[in-house]
């Protein structure tokens, strides 16, 4: 099947991952094949025609083994094997075949730092006597305090509370997320042993890459120190803290590399990694460890050009000392959709649609998550008894389903077409109005957002300019951005208000088109414009 997979450009046989525009597919929430409410490989399956006629070059699918859904798959109970409400693994199987069949390489999510508490591993472990090798697999501790009372330090969990829990006999397990998700001891060979064995099961599959879920997360400081610091979930991605981002987890980085690079085709290790720097994100994309880590840094950055041209600059910067390439995101199934982060509304998405026009021209490869080429917000109106995300606990306003929401496909019917006729209603109730934000409602007209994105994408995939290499900033008025790569300039106005400039030349596409006034342009408020230069 590999023949079939196409490069970006014509003529680079190699390196595919340096300029690829890989789709996120939130499995849970993209299309249900069986019916039952919830999405699953079969919905993926019948949907590879309209993700390789929108242009990306890869899938990245979010956790689909076998799991109690504590944290919706992101506990996995068995990392070979394909949750019942996922399908089987035959259909794991086929999904691969038919996209690479399509030209669409599949990247699969794997969840090293913690298992689901329903793993065989962790149910040994909690039938073992402390200090037994079934305990060692995981983060077993006795407690502080006069009888082992307290928690033994003073680690809080990203989903709040103490990221310790207590047993009945006396002994607390880590979990740096919800209690149903033990931390793994990566102090012990058998963990990597396992590890590498699960790697090779979904390598030998046919995947072309995985993406690492808290890849910053496995090795712990020694000795568990205190952070010192109540409300530590701020600080993550800020400050160093002793259960994020220390050096050691690099080994395990570079040993998947070699890994990946034992089997044809240039499989890829993608980082989820919370780094407080573009300096230590670089860390992980090395030459000898992942080939990308997510930009979150870009992903957070509010709308403004003075802080889009920094962390542009420095990202690019620093990828480059360590010859990686930059990626760009700016949502994913963790997130505030940034239709919404924006401003929302017209504003927000007049943005959005302008961001994405940027991060498109961007050097560099690009993350797109489901349902963001059609415009959609984030939903804020969700049935209080619909949720379910654990990261409510911490703080209700920052829980994790608006992001979730299904996608819909088609102007009207029971969910806009996520299931078909006689299913069972979406896990997750969809607006009333998205059918109008439908793919069906979207696909044939260029000036919809879908529209945008798939034009993008086509000229991203015809210009030589765009993907990998560099770009040179250019003069412009406060409050925008310009930069060429080559015959081909980016302009972006983040202000609320047109701006004029020279034009630069003739306009290939826009988020919102331009008005010409003899030699001068117009920029409409918030947009980007792409223009192929006159004078090259
Ligand atoms: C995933 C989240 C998940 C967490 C714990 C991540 O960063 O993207 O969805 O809750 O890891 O596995």
């Amino acid at each position: 099947m590999t023949e079939l997979i196409h490069d970006h450009h014509a003529g680079t046989a190699t390196a595919w991952w340096r300029d690829a525009v890989i789709y996120q597919v939130y499995v849970r929430s993209f299309a249900d094949g069986n019916g039952d409410g919830v999405g699953d490989l079969l919905g993926i399956r019948g949907k590879l025609d309209y993700l390789a006629e929108l242009g990306v070059d890869a899938l990245w699918l979010t956790p689909f083994y076998t799991s109690p859904m504590a944290d919706f798959g992101y506990d996995v109970a068995d990392y070979r094997d394909v949750d019942p409400i996922f399908g089987t693994l035959a259909d794991a199987r086929g999904l691969l075949d038919d996209a690479h069949a399509h030209g669409l390489r599949v990247i699969v999510d794997v969840v090293p730092n913690h298992t689901s508490d329903r793993h065989t591993w962790f149910r040994q472990a909690l039938a073992a006597e402390p200090g037994s090798p079934e305990r060692e697999r995981y983060i077993f501790r006795e407690g502080a305090g006069e009888n082992g009372e307290l928690p033994p330090n003073d680690w809080e969990s990203i989903f709040g509370g103490p990221a310790w829990t207590r047993l009945p006999d006396g002994q607390w397990y880590l979990h740096l997320f919800a209690p149903e998700q033990p931390d793994l001891n990566w102090e012990n060979p058998e963990v990597h042993a396992e590890f590498a064995s699960i790697l090779k099961f979904w390598l030998d599959l046919g995947v072309d890459g995985f993406r690492i879920d808290v890849a910053h997360g496995m090795v712990k400081a020694a000795g568990l120190p205190d952070v010192g610091h109540p409300d530590q979930v701020k600080m993550i991605g800020s400050e160093v803290v002793p259960f994020f981002d220390q050096d050691g987890v690099h080994e395990i980085h570079r040993a998947w590399r070699r890994l990946l690079d034992s089997y044809p085709g240039e499989r890829i290790g993608v980082a989820e990694a919370w780094a407080p720097t573009p300096e230590r994100l670089a860390g992980y994309v090395r030459p000898d460890e992942l080939h990308q880590a997510f930009n979150f840094h870009f992903l957070t950055t509010p709308w403004d050009a003075e802080r889009f041209r920094a962390v542009i600059e420095e990202s690019v910067l620093t990828a480059g000392l360590v010859g990686a390439p930059t990626t760009w995101v700016l949502s994913n199934h963790d997130v505030k959709r940034h239709v919404t982060r924006y401003g929302g509304g017209e504003l927000g998405l007049r943005r959005a649609r302008a961001a994405a026009l940027l991060m498109l021209a961007l050097p560099g490869s690009v993350y797109i998550y489901q349902g963001e080429e059609l415009g959609l917000p984030e939903v804020l109106d969700l049935p209080e008894e619909f949720l379910r995300d654990p990261q409510r606990l911490r703080n209700p306003e920052d829980g994790r389903d608006g992001c979730r929401v299904p996608i819909p496909w088609a102007v009207s019917g029971p969910d806009f077409g996520f299931g078909f006729p006689g299913s069972q209603d979406s896990w997750l109730p969809m607006p009333g109005s998205w059918g109008e934000l439908s793919v069906e409602a979207q696909l044939d007209d260029p000036d919809s957002t879908l529209g945008l994105y798939r034009t993008a994408l086509a000229v991203r995939r015809e210009r030589e300019e765009l993907g990998d290499g560099s770009l040179t900033w250019l003069k412009s008025p406060e409050g925008t951005l310009a930069f060429g790569r080559g015959a081909f300039v980016c302009t972006v106005n983040l202000t609320g208000a047109p701006v004029d400039l020279p034009a630069p030349g003739r306009v290939l596409l826009a988020s919102d088109p331009p008005a010409f006034d003899g030699e001068t342009v117009r920029l409409a408020p918030d947009s980007t414009v792409w223009w192929e230069r006159d004078d090259d």
